[in-house]
């Protein structure tokens, strides 16, 4: 249970690790835990259960949007302490994703005021978070934009993680499926594309942790820097539009690609929080951010001893966790759809959208005819899917696209399954535009609560 008194670690520099405790010591409403020495002693710290709430400096050494992230994980939340001779202090420390900012020279009532607010981000409600202005607490929150106006938003979890530049940030639509290839990448890919000539402007990410092979399919550079310099650049509070922006190929008008890791064994490059964070960029320069990611949906935090190690399934947990719409492909033979029967389980206990089943390669040759049907019976008993689409079997449209690195609308504009992923697109256009109160990143933790799909976002929604 959370201490009636927050008890609050500190990790600050050697000159205002007096006044900072001091402020917290002279407060009856806060007790000092710990002045930890360095980031590893705060991290054990808040791993062993102590502490509600740190203050941490800005120049605390190694400090990252993942170790932000960790500290969370611990229940223990993060408001930053920035150095007042520093510009650059501040604006960091909101890019490491902490709950709240306060300048080291400020009142110490201030800083009592962040620390009591932050211990109580959990509960707090939409409205009291609202309340929360930076007028009142002092705060000056520094969105990630560049050139975003210090002090023109206030803090709250919405504005927070709200990307200046546009009225509403860009929505991240996830394709996900079971392992056995069932063809992610190709729907991904096609969509991306079909979005973009549907004068949307669209993000792909290629954040598949098991290899991805978009830059591959599109006949990109696979050693541009990509998801792993953006997760990089995330990870140190370094990454804002303009540093994204540089590091999207553009493929074709209104679509540009976050090439994947090149190597499979790159994987730790791209953690959870950083990604969520990279995510977060894209919805600042795109309508449709369309998110290639892994199979497995294993929480391999479980399978770990040492918690702070990178998760490799993290990223496609954290991608359906900040998403607004996931399509999940599943193969039509048998096995495929065995697999994507238990697919549709597992991704029920996982925070994720409703998801729009795709049925890829839909053929009548190892399930017999009207496969259509078919598969649709198959999958409303075992899964209880109503809604499905299906995309045909059309292996020659896709060498085609593939033998030519292009999109199946560049290649073979009238074939059944470019026909079949264009309508797909039109539905995923109509779907309402996503409103800060629905989404979920910032709210959000890694690995919180578990169980259930909280979130019913229902396909077929017309822009409202
Ligand atoms: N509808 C289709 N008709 C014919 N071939 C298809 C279709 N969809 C995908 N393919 C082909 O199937 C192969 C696997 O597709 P893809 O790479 O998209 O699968 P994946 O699920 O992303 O696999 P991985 O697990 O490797 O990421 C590719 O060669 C692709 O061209
Ligand atoms: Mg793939």
């Amino acid at each position: 249970m959370t201490s009636p008194v927050p008890a609050v670690l500190t990790a600050v520099a050697a000159r205002w690790d007096g006044p900072v405790a001091a402020a917290v010591d002279a407060s009856p409403e806060l007790t000092i835990a710990r002045r930890c020495a360095d980031l590893a002693d705060l991290l054990a710290t808040a791993a062993s259960g102590t502490g509600r709430v740190a203050v941490v400096s800005g120049q605390l050494r190694g400090l990252t949007l993942s170790s932000v992230a960790t500290l969370r994980e611990s229940g223990v939340e993060v408001v930053g302490l920035a150095d007042p001779d520093d510009d650059q202090d501040e604006r960091r420390l909101w890019q490491l994703g902490v709950h709240s900012v306060v300048l080291a020279d400020a009142a110490s009532d201030v800083l009592v005021a962040a620390l009591l607010a932050a211990a109580s981000h959990g509960s707090l409600s939409g409205a009291d978070s609202r309340s929360l202005t930076g007028a009142s607490l002092g705060w000056v929150p520094q969105l990630f934009a560049e050139g975003a106006t210090p002090h023109a938003a206030e803090p709250t979890r919405e504005s927070a993680s709200a990307v200046p530049g546009r009225e509403v940030p860009g929505r991240v639509i996830v394709v996900w499926g079971p392992n056995g290839a069932p063809g992610r990448t190709a729907v991904a890919v096609n969509l991306a594309v079909e979005l973009a000539m549907l004068d949307r402007h669209v993000v792909l990410v290629d954040a598949d942790t098991y290899g991805g092979c978009v830059a591959q399919t599109l006949a990109l550079l696979d050693e541009a820097p990509g998801v792993a310099a953006a997760a990089r650049s995330a990870d140190q509070g370094a990454l804002d539009v303009a540093l994204l922006s540089r590091l999207l190929l553009e493929v074709r008008p209104g679509l540009r690609v976050l090439t994947g890791i090149p190597k499979a064994d790159r994987w730790p490059e791209v953690r959870g929080a950083a990604l969520e964070r990279v995510l977060q960029v894209c919805r600042a320069v795109a309508d449709d951010v369309v998110v290639d990611v892994g199979f497995s949906l294993e929480d391999d935090e479980e399978l770990s001893y040492d918690t702070q190690a990178p998760r490799r399934n993290q990223a496609t947990l954290t991608a359906l966790q900040s998403a607004d719409a996931a399509v999940v492909v599943g193969g039509c033979d048998p096995i495929s759809l065995q697999r994507l029967v238990r697919g549709l389980q597992e991704l029920g206990t996982v925070r994720a959208p409703e998801p729009m089943v795709v049925v890829n390669r839909l053929r009548s040759g190892p399930i017999g005819s009207p496969p259509a049907r078919l598969v649709a019976d198959a999958l409303a008993r075992f899964a209880g899917v109503t809604d499905l689409h299906t995309v045909p079997d059309d292996p020659a449209a896709f060498d085609a696209a593939m033998l030519a690195g292009r999109a199946l609308a560049e290649v073979a504009p009238h074939s059944p399954a470019r026909r079949s992923i264009a309508q797909l697109a039109v539905r995923l256009d109509q779907l309402a535009p996503i409103e800060g109160s629905l989404r979920r990143t910032g709210a959000a933790r890694p690995g919180a609560g578990g169980g259930g799909r909280r979130h019913t976002r229902r396909w077929g929604r017309t822009r409202g």
